[in-house]
């Protein structure tokens, strides 16, 4: 009654843009267009949400997965204003108040601790996501170990629940990892109820790992364990008790087929940081990386090599990419890269090959794909290197993912190293982004990158062109060179001075502002 009189009192209101009323009438706008509600379809698998039911999932490929859910609120009601509950005021603070928080954990794995941003912070959820078998539940023992050591004073109680092994299975593991006498407590349960009932206890652990979370379920509810609903609730009722009572949970997360981290991705959300654990299987190198870390920076990693005796930290990781690198041959380019605030150098190579196929194969291992035609078609376009009807591979040695654009020259480089079946000049190293016109970019932190080189032996790099900056003594050189660091430097402003180093004889194309070589 008292509505359709608010109603028609607003009816009758005249219009006018400019009155006290014209604001609440642009807010209530959506409101009413927005009162509609769909069921929603997700999938069980991957949490991809349709509209509609189908038998097949198109976001993971899953038959039979879809499952119609209730939407999770009925209609966009907002707080409403009549007889609803006056909500408390809450109290602001300012940002220079005391913060409290213990200290963080440091294991003393310091290839851990970086990507964590220092150590663990008690109190917080970590999800660690990689392929099957690649090593988190190694790391993972190994780090609860660490932690646990007795050496270390006020060292936490560490826990380690197991849905997936049985306790003569971590045992067997932890021997191998000569860690047996480590005082961690071992697990192998499933239920959330009784793992939370045991860690809801006066004396609450510092360290709980759940290997993995799309083993555990929560009985009120009657999907199977792995469905998203169960990852969710399981993932929910653990953070919850982790903050309350103050300990570091790290859930272990298993991938799907194209890597993404399986289950709904409120996963990611819920969490304080999510780790992924890379590698290549042949391989014996393991990247771990923070693609999200509330408590540090993202984008750092670590590096370990899997051994008979479990995971080693790798302190220099270029020198163990660039290990097998083999000087002189056409196709090779080191790129100095960054990785959160570490340099590493790795190796690109590319293969370039006559295709009988109409539409030739271009591969690529360790980049991106979109990436990497961006750089053929600039190629081809401000550069005339005709690519176009024969086959691409490119693949970043050792096992890393480069996901830096400042691999542009360096990728640059291996390809028209392949293409012209020139190497690129021995103990070089190449960065630099490239623009669609063909123009070299400058790229962050050139210093970090060219001081790593030169500490590997490299003595010369291919660079953007740099700008002088104000403070340097005497300005930057502009005749494209120079020396820094024990380096030499050869700018590189564009695409086309690099091709002309490659070129059989004949001048470069373009006048070039780089010096000499090639
Ligand atoms: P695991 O930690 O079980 O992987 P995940 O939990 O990610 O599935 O690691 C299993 C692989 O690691 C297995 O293929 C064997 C290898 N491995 C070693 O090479 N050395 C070791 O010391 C250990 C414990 C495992
Ligand atoms: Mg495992």
């Amino acid at each position: 009654m008292a509505a359709r009189k608010a109603r028609s009192k607003c009816r009758s209101a005249p219009f006018d843009p400019t009155g006290p009323s014209a604001p609440r009438r642009t807010q209530r706008g959506p409101r009413l267009t927005l009162a509609k509600t769909h069921a929603r379809f997700v999938c069980q698998s991957c949490g991809a949400a349709s509209t509609r039911w189908s038998g097949r999932c198109d976001g993971c490929g899953g038959w039979n997965t879809i499952v119609e859910e209730a939407p999770r609120e009925s209609a966009p009601g907002g707080l409403g204003t009549a007889g609803r509950r006056r909500g408390h005021k809450i109290d602001f603070a300012s940002l220079d108040g005391p913060a409290e928080g213990a200290p963080r954990r440091a294991c003393g794995i310091a290839e851990f601790d970086r990507v964590c941003g220092g150590g663990l912070v008690p109190g917080s959820a970590i999800l660690i996501g990689g392929d099957p078998g690649i090593g988190k539940s190694t790391l993972l023992l190994q780090v609860a170990a660490a932690l646990a050591a007795p050496g270390t004073s006020a060292a936490p109680a560490c826990l380690y629940v197991s849905g997936e092994e049985a306790v003569d299975q971590l045992r067997l593991r932890a021997r191998r990892l000569g860690l047996s006498r480590a005082p961690v407590l071992l697990a192998a349960a499933t239920a959330v109820r009784d793992i939370a009932a045991s860690l809801d206890t006066a004396e609450p652990p510092g360290i709980v790992v759940i290997d993995s979370i799309q083993t555990m379920f929560v009985d009120s509810l009657d999907s199977a364990p792995g469905t998203v609903s169960q990852v969710r609730a399981s993932a929910q009722e653990l953070i919850r008790l982790a903050k309350r009572r103050g300990f570091t949970v790290l859930l272990v997360g298993h991938v799907t087929k194209d890597g993404q981290i399986a289950g709904p991705k409120v996963l990611e959300h819920m969490v304080d940081a999510v780790l992924s654990f890379e590698g290549e299987r042949g391989h014996q190198f393991r990247i771990l990386r923070a693609t999200k870390n509330r408590y540090g920076a993202t984008d750092e990693i670590g590096v370990f090599e899997m051994t008979d005796g479990g995971l080693m930290e790798v302190p220099n990781p270029s020198a163990l990419f660039l290990a097998e690198r083999r000087g002189n041959v056409s196709g090779s380019a080191v790129f100095a890269g960054l990785e959160g605030t570490r340099p590493v150098l790795v190796e690109v190579q590319a293969l370039v090959s006559p295709s009988s196929l109409a539409t030739p194969r271009r591969a690529v291992i360790g980049w991106d794909a979109g990436r990497l035609a961006m750089v053929l078609a600039v190629l081809e376009a401000r550069c005339g290197l005709a690519l176009a009807g024969r086959e691409v591979y490119l693949n970043v040695a050792g096992g890393l993912r480069i996901g830096e654009p400042a691999a542009d020259l360096a990728v640059a480089a291996a390809l028209v190293s392949a293409a012209s079946d020139r190497p690129v000049p021995a103990e070089t190293v190449v960065f630099g982004e490239i623009g669609l016109s063909g123009e070299v970019r400058a790229v962050s932190q050139t210093e970090v990158r060219l001081k790593e080189a030169a500490k590997l032996g490299f003595t010369r790099a291919l660079v953007p062109p740099r700008r002088a900056r104000p403070g340097e003594k005497g300005g930057r050189k502009r005749d494209g060179g120079g020396r820094d660091g024990g380096l030499e430097i050869q700018e590189i402003a564009h695409l086309q001075d690099l091709v002309a180093r490659f070129a059989a004889d004949g001048p470069p194309r373009i006048g070039r502002r780089a010096g000499g070589g090639g």
